[in-house]
């Protein structure tokens, strides 16, 4: 009886040990300081900036996606043990951050992803927003500082033991952009805002469309999406070269396919897409018809 009980106890010993170091070491991996170097620009305080900037946040960026239409925050995914990921509250409001954040604070999270104390933020799609120009990114935090305050008291993102488990051994790489970014890189200045496949190329970047169809737009699952998710559409040439530029506004606007077949729009933002301008959607068709054809998921 003495030896089982030792036996089951020690057993019981190695099992919360093992739980503790990937406690230990994960939490590690999760607080490891990210190097960055850049300044916010001053931030305006004009109406015409603070427009730019809602515009932004909105139809371009994709912020109230993950932080709600209120930039009140919301829970993107509730899934103990693996993780529980949380769009945190951006307003003044209770449970809000942005009272006690500095403009530097803001840069750092949106063109880098990292968060207070230097730690990569999860889910931030800041690969996309690194290439969001000064003015651009001036314009979007003179309006996150004049959103209405928001009370919503959420918890923060978290991992559990199964996501931590899975964070050790390198699975969840993609859900941390700053992790594989070079954060020291001079960011040239973004074309002037006309119809032009530069300026689309700019918003193709900064608007995403880059995160969920690849750096190449050929397509193929999303990094940082859920496992059971679509694959995103392959927009080269070799997909839509024979698309319209109306056929193009419909995909964005409407939600269809030169075909009639329905875009899934759960997982395609078309909620968002449909708020770009004119200018903006006629720059990005024309910048998609300018890169090279790839089959889908190519490189
Ligand atoms: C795909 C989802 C997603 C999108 C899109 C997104 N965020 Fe976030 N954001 C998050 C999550 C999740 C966190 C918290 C991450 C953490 O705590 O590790 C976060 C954190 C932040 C923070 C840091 C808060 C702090 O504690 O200092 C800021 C600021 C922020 N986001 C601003 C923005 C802005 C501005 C945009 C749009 C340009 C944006 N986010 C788009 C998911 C997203
Ligand atoms: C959050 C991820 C995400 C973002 C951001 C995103 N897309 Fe998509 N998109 C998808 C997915 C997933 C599909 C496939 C939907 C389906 O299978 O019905 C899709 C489908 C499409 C389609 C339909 C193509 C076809 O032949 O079926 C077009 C066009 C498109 N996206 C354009 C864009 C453009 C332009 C942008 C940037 C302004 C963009 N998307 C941003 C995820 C995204």
């Amino acid at each position: 009886m003495k030896l089982i009980a030792q036996i089951v106890g020690g057993i019981v010993l190695v099992i919360v040990m093992a739980l503790l170091t990937v406690f230990v070491f994960s939490t590690q991996a999760l607080n490891r300081v990210v190097e960055y170097s850049d300044t916010s620009p001053p931030i305006p305080k004009d109406s015409a900036s603070i427009a730019r900037g809602r515009h932004l946040a909105r139809a371009i960026g994709k912020c109230v996606d993950c932080h709600g239409d209120d930039l009140g925050g919301m829970v993107l995914a509730d899934q103990m043990p693996f993780a529980r990921l949380v769009g945190p509250n951006l307003t003044t409001g209770r449970g809000g951050i942005a009272a006690d954040r500095t403009d530097d604070d803001y840069l750092r999270a949106i063109r880098h992803g990292i968060g207070v104390g230097g730690r990569a933020l999860v889910l931030m799609p800041a690969k996309a927003y690194w290439h969001m120009g000064d003015d651009d990114v001036a314009a979007l935090v003179a309006y996150l500082r004049s959103v209405p305050p928001v009370d919503r008291e959420l918890p923060p993102s978290e991992f559990g033991l199964v996501g931590r488990f899975a964070l050790l051994r390198g699975e969840l790489d993609a859900m941390f952009d700053a992790k594989d970014m070079d954060h020291m890189a001079r960011r040239s200045a973004p074309p002037a805002p006309d119809s032009t496949a530069d300026y689309g190329r700019y918003l193709a970047n900064i608007g995403g469309c880059t995160h969920c169809h690849g750096p190449t737009l050929s397509g193929g699952p999303i990094p940082s999406g859920p496992p059971d998710g679509r694959p995103a559409a392959n927009l080269t040439p070799e997909a839509i070269g024979a698309w319209t530029e109306a056929d193009f506004f419909k995909a964005l606007r409407e939600g269809v396919r030169p075909n009639g077949t329905p875009i899934d729009s759960t997982q395609m933002p078309i909620r968002m897409t449909r708020e770009m301008t004119d200018l903006e959607t006629k720059a990005v068709f024309k910048y998609l018809q300018s890169v090279p054809a790839k089959a889908t998921g190519g490189r």
